[in-house]
């Protein structure tokens, strides 16, 4: 049987930190509200001209090299986004050309905050089935290019950010269970309200476009759900809450990761936490936290990790796997 296995690991930040104490001069908020509701001190923002194509082409090819895999090698671009460069083409086809990799099948995945997750699941389904050996998957935004630097309920949360990884087929797992859900009667908490065939004007294309959420209300459904799915991937593999080394959570809100934590009574000090200095980066977040543990020598191989998601949409998504 055939299996994938993350061969390689990375992701890039850009350089520009935003400080908890720059957005107190901007709305009226206070380091403290921020750090001590969500767990966020700081963040990174893509300088003008840099695009999520850019965050993600330097996290590929890290995770490219990681891997000792050419971009040649390639049989299939996965990117996870909710902010393209462009309408189209997709950012996965821009990305596959710079790296080299023409040729290969190229697409991106929009699940909000899940996006990465999905990107995963669906390159691991495309090695199981023996169609695709090595796969490049990607999770990369420029979520603060639609923020609202006048509403302080949205704008302290959001960063920027990529992470990658590459996956190979392998006759060991690697990746054990994947587990993907949505449910689209939650869009009103959790949206934006501009696309091409709604809320678009040509003359002022970015007239509108902003996050809009029910923070507290996604806060109590994400605590629950993620609950829920912890314990769903775990009887899908088999195992047991004793048997996960690291958990590698979606970084949203502190408060969600140490819930989600204590459903698994996995201490703190088993948790890749990134929230208080990427703030939350959407489909880079699960990668970026990914990487960060691998290259600091916390997560070593052989170990069983869980990584999971929640966002717009609702989407939700895990992965149970072995590093
Ligand atoms: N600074 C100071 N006060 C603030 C700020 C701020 N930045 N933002 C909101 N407040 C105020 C509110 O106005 C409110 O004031 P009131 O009591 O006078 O009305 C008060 O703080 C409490 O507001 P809540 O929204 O109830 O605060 P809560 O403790 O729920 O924290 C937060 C808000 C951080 C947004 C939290 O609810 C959260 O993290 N939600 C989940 C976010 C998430 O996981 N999103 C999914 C992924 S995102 C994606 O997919 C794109």
């Amino acid at each position: 049987m055939v299996h994938s296995r993350i061969a390689g690991t990375g992701s890039y930040l850009p350089h520009k930190v935003i400080t908890n104490a720059d957005l107190e001069k901007l709305v009226d908020t206070s380091d403290e509200w921020i750090a001590s509701r969500t767990g966020i001190r700081e963040r990174r923002m893509a300088a003008t001209g840099e695009t999520t194509g850019d965050l993600a082409f330097e996290a590929a090819q890290r995770a490219l090299a990681a891997a000792g895999v050419q971009a040649g090698e390639l049989d299939l671009i996965v990117l996870g986004t909710t902010t393209p460069d462009l309408i189209f083409p997709a950012t996965a086809c821009l990305l596959q050309h710079r790296l080299g990799a023409n040729g290969c099948a190229a697409f991106d995945v929009n699940a909000a905050c899940s996006g990465f997750m999905y990107a995963l699941a669906v390159a691991d389904q495309f090695i199981r089935s023996g169609s695709v050996r090595k796969a490049l998957v990607v999770g990369a935004e420029t979520l603060t290019r639609m923020l609202d630097y006048g509403d302080r309920s949205t704008c302290v949360l959001f960063g920027d950010g990529a992470g990658a990884v590459v996956l190979e087929a392998s006759d060991q797992p690697g990746i054990i269970t994947t587990r993907l859900h949505a449910d689209g009667g939650y869009k009103h908490l959790l949206y934006n309200p501009v696309g091409v065939s709604a809320g678009f004007q040509l003359d002022q294309p970015n007239a509108g476009v902003r996050v809009m959420m029910t923070g507290n209300e996604v806060f109590k459904v994400a605590v629950k759900t993620l609950d829920r799915m912890v314990g769903e991937t775990l009887e899908a593999a088999g195992m047991h809450e004793s048997d996960i080394d690291w958990l590698i959570p979606h970084q949203a809100n502190l408060r969600i990761i140490e819930a989600t934590a204590r459903r698994l009574k996995l201490p703190m000090e088993r948790v890749i936490v990134t929230v208080d200095r990427h703030g939350n980066t959407s489909s880079g977040s699960v990668p970026l936290a990914l990487d960060e543990a691998v290259r600091s020598g916390k997560v070593q191989r052989g170990q069983t990790l869980l990584l999971e998601a929640f966002g717009g949409g609702f989407t939700w998504a895990s992965a149970l796997l072995r590093y």
